[in-house]
């Protein structure tokens, strides 16, 4: 099979990222971005974000998952700590996140180091989702291997059964991380191929050092 796609090509043409703009602190201008990605006409899941991590085998994997809030702190997010991430992150918790969000012509790349949030604050999250979702947790051994789907979907109808009318906790399995960045690259598609792109690196100092990068 071959499919030749060197033809495919596409002349970015929206707002420039100009230096005078730029905020002291990228969370700010991670906010405007985000606020801007989630009104822009069409857009689904402006929060789908992918997460890199490098795993126990030596390998980076990037998976999707929904960012779920952001601070002054950092990037939140949440999973099954047993999954093959969550065990990534005990053994290494550098991250990288990436957003792209296409009809802005925009994406954001995030280094950070994830810690796991404060179990009172999962618990929050947790509350707040329906009890389908919340049942979805138990059932799902994530990223373990599972003999069949019916398999699953039975242990899903168990779970129905014995919570019926009863309040379902967060498995102490499930919950949020925390990925404090130590480095933040926004990039905006220019024409050309001469895009814009400004590296916020944390100092020692708490300061954010900001600088352009060749595109
Ligand atoms: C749009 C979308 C949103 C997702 N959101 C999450 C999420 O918030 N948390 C999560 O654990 N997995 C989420 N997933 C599933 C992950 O991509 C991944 O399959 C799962 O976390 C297992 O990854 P792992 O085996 O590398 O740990 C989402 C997938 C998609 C496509």
């Amino acid at each position: 099979m071959e499919k030749d796609l060197s033809d495919y090509r596409k002349s970015y043409e929206r707002n420039p990222l100009i230096r005078e703009d730029l905020p002291e602190n990228p969370m700010e201008l991670f906010q405007k971005w985000f606020f801007e990605a989630d009104e822009f006409e069409g857009m689904e899941e402006a929060n789908a974000m992918s997460v890199s991590s490098i795993g126990l085998d030596g390998f980076p994997k990037t998976r999707i998952v929904l960012l779920k809030k952001f601070t002054w702190e950092g990037f939140i997010f949440y999973t099954n700590y047993m999954s093959e991430k969550g065990r990534a992150i005990a053994a290494n918790p550098n991250l990288c996140l990436n957003l792209f969000w296409q009809g802005l012509e925009r994406q954001i790349i995030i280094k950070g180091v994830a810690e796991k949030i404060a179990p009172n604050l999962s618990d929050g999250y947790f509350e707040s989702r329906p009890d389908g979702s919340k049942l979805g947790a138990w059932a799902s051994d994530q990223s373990q291997e599972i003999q069949s789907r019916e398999d699953l979907d039975k242990k899903l109808m168990q779970l129905e059964k014995d919570y019926k009318n009863k309040e379902i906790p967060r498995p102490d399995f499930w919950g949020g991380y925390i990925v404090k960045p130590v480095s933040i690259e926004f990039w905006q598609g220019r024409p050309n191929r001469m895009h814009d792109r400004i590296l916020y690196v944390l100092q020692e100092t708490y300061e954010w050092k900001i600088s352009r990068l060749h595109p």
